[in-house]
Parts: structure tokens; C-alpha cells; sequence
């Protein structure tokens, strides 16, 4: 056999053996009885929370009857269907609150990030100035700041509160409220300087927005 060809089988069964062994270790990989369900259970109503089955039966070892009996049907959506679930009925001790309470399981008033899922998008006021611009994940993910360090004293986890608020302005957050609450000089660079990195004017909300808004392309007539 000429040596080309040698090594050519050679690749092949090797490549041949790995696909056999990473095939066998990804369906060994999730036991479904065991661990339960291999995809997320997500809420978003009214913001977005995941639950991972196997963090809790895998690695936390608690049976399926730990929670699956009293606490939760075994189905999605029965739990927000109740409109019980909720952070209030959390911190009295019912759903995952059961468990989360800071002797089980970490406390549900701590470690947000936990259990709630950052924002991807941009929030982008246009009032009182158009455009002002707020990144989540600079935030959270560059800062290390957990959900609640904006999450309900300066903001709402909800958008469109601030904006419709009067108060939403440059004085408030010289006052310290809003972004200034941080943007005071001294956590974060102060709200009277830098006006650029959050104000992105007509021109970046527009190229933000996907280029001239139609309502512009037709000011014509
Ligand atoms: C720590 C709590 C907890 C444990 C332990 C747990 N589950 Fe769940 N399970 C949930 C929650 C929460 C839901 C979603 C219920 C809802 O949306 O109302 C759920 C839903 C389910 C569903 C429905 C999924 C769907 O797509 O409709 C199945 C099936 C299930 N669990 C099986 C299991 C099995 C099997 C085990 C044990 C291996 C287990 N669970 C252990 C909390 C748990
Ligand atoms: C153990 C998991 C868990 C932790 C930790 C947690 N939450 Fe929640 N949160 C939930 C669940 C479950 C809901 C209800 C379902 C939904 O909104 O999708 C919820 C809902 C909310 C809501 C919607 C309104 C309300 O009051 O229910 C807000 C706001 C909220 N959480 C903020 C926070 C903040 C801030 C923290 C940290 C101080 C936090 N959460 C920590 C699980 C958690
Ligand atoms: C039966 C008890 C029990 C219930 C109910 C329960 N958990 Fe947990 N959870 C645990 C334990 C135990 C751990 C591991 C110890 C710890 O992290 O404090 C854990 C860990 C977690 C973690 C940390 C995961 C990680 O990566 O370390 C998250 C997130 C979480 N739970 C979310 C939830 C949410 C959301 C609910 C409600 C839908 C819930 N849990 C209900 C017992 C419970
Ligand atoms: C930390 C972020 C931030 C910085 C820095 C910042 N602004 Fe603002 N600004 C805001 C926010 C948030 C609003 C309210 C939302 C909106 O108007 O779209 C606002 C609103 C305004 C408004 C309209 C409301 C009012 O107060 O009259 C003006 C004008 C303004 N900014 C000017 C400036 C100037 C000039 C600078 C620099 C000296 C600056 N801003 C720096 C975040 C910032
Ligand atoms: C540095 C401040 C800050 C931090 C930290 C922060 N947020 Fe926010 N968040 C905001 C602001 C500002 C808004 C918009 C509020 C408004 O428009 O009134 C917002 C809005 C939201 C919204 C509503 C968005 C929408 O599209 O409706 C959700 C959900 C949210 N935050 C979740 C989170 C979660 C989860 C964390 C932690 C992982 C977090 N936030 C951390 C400042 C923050
Ligand atoms: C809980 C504190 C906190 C709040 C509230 C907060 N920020 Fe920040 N922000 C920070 C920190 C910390 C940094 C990083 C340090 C610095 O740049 O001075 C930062 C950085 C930034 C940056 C620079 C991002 C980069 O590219 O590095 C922008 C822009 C910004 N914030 C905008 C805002 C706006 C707009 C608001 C209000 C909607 C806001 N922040 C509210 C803490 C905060």
C-alpha cells in the first residue's frame, strides 16, 4: 500500500473513532429521568427567569419529589398560570422560595443574576433628548454589577418608567437620582462630563434604528 493512502485510512478511522466516542459521551451525556428535563424552563412574564433542572437534581442532588408533588405540577406554565409567581410570594416562602431562602438555597433577595437573565438589547430613550443609550451588559457583565444595584431603587425592571416621568432629566441625575445615582464622579465617571458615551443624538439613534426612519424619507410631500 503506498504510504499516501496508509495514511489517508489511518485519518479516516481515526477521524471515524472520534465521531463514535463524542457521539456515545453526548447521548450519555443527559438522563432525562434522571435529571429531568434538558431544556430550560423560561418564564418572561413579566421578566425573564430560568430554571435549569439539572443544576438542581445533578449537582444539588434533590429528587424529583423535592419539588414535584407541593411546590411544582410537572408541567411548564402551570406556576405562572396561578399569578402567584412572583417575587413577594418568593420571599414568603412559596415555589422556588421553598428553597431559596438563604439556608437551603441562597436567599431569593440575593444573587438576582442567578436566576434572571440580562437584557441583550439596547434601552434607547428619546425623551426628554433623543437618543440617550443604556447597555446592560457593560454593566452587569464588565462592572459586575448585579441586578440590583439598579433594579428597583434607581429603575424599574421594566422599560419606559423613567421616560415617562418628568423628573427624568440632567438635574435629577446631578441630584443623584437615575443613572446618577453611580455617574456622580465617583463610582462612575460624573453625568456633567463624557456627554457622548450616553447621548448618541438623532444621528446614532437613527443609525441605531437601522439607517433614515421612514417617517424622514417621505417629509417630502
Ligand atoms: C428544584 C425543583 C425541581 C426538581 C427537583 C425537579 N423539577 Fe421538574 N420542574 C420544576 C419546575 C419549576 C417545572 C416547571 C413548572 C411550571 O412551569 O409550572 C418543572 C417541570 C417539569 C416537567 C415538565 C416539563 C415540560 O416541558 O412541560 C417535567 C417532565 C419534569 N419537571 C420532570 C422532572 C423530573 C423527572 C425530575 C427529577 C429527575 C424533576 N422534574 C425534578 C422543578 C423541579
Ligand atoms: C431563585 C430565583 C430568583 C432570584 C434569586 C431572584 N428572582 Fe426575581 N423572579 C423570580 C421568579 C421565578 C419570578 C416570577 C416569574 C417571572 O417574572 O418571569 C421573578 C420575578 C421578578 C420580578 C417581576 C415582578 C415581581 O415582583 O415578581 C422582578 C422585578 C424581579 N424578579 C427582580 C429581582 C431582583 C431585583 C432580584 C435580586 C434582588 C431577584 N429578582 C432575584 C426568581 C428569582
Ligand atoms: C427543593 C428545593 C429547591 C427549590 C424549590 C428550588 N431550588 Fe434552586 N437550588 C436549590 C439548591 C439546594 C441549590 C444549590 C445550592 C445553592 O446554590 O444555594 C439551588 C441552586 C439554584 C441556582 C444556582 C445555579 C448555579 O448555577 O449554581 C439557581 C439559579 C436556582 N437554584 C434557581 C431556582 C429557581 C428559579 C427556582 C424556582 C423555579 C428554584 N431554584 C427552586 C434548591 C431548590
Ligand atoms: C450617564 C449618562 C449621561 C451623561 C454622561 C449625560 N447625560 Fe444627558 N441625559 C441622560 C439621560 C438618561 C437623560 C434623560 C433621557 C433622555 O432625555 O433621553 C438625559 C437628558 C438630557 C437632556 C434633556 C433633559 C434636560 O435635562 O434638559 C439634555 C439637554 C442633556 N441630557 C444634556 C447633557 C449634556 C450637555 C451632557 C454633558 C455635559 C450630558 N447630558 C451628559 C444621560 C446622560
Ligand atoms: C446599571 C443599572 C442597571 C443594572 C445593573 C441592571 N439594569 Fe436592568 N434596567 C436598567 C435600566 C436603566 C432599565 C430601563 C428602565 C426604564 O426605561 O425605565 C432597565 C430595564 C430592565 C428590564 C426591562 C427591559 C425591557 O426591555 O422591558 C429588564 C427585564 C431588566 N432591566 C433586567 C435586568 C436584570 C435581570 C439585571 C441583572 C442581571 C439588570 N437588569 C441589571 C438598568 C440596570
Ligand atoms: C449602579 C451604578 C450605575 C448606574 C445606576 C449606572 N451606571 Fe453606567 N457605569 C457604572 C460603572 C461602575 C461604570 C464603569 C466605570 C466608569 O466608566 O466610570 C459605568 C459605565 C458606563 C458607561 C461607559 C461604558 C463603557 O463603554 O465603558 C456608560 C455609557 C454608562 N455607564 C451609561 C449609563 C447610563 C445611561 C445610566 C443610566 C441609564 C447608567 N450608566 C447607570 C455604574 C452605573
Amino acid at each position: 500500500m503506498n504510504k499516501k493512502l496508509v495514511n489517508a485510512v489511518g485519518v479516516t478511522m481515526l477521524a471515524g473513532a472520534f465521531l463514535l466516542v463524542s457521539h456515545a459521551s453526548a447521548t450519555e451525556e443527559y438522563d432525562v429521568k434522571a435529571f429531568g428535563p434538558k431544556n430550560p424552563i423560561v418564564w418572561d412574564k413579566p421578566v425573564k427567569v430560568v430554571f435549569e433542572h439539572r443544576v438542581h437534581t445533578d449537582n444539588a442532588g434533590l429528587e424529583c419529589s423535592s419539588c414535584h408533588g407541593d411546590i411544582f405540577a410537572m408541567q411548564r406554565g402551570v406556576a405562572i398560570q396561578t399569578s402567584q409567581l412572583t417575587m413577594a410570594s418568593l420571599a414568603e416562602g412559596q415555589f422556588c422560595g421553598v428553597c431559596h431562602d438563604g439556608d437551603t438555597a441562597f436567599a431569593s433577595d440575593t444573587n438576582c443574576s442567578a436566576c434572571h437573565i440580562v437584557p441583550d438589547d439596547p434601552i434607547v430613550w428619546i425623551k426628554p433628548a433623543k437618543a440617550v443609550v443604556f447597555y446592560h451588559k457593560i454593566h452587569t457583565d464588565e462592572y459586575g454589577l448585579d441586578c440590583d444595584s439598579c433594579h428597583n431603587d434607581a429603575f424599574a425592571m421594566k422599560k419606559g418608567l423613567a421616560e415617562n416621568s418628568d423628573n427624568f432629566t440632567m438635574k435629577a441625575l446631578y441630584n443623584g437620582h437615575y443613572c446618577g445615582k453611580c455617574h456622580d464622579g465617583e463610582t462612575a465617571f460624573a453625568s456633567n462630563t463624557l456627554c457622548n458615551t450616553c447621548h448618541i443624538g438623532v444621528k446614532g439613534y437613527n443609525r441605531m434604528m437601522g439607517g433614515v426612519p421612514h417617517a424622514d424619507k417621505k417629509s417630502g410631500h
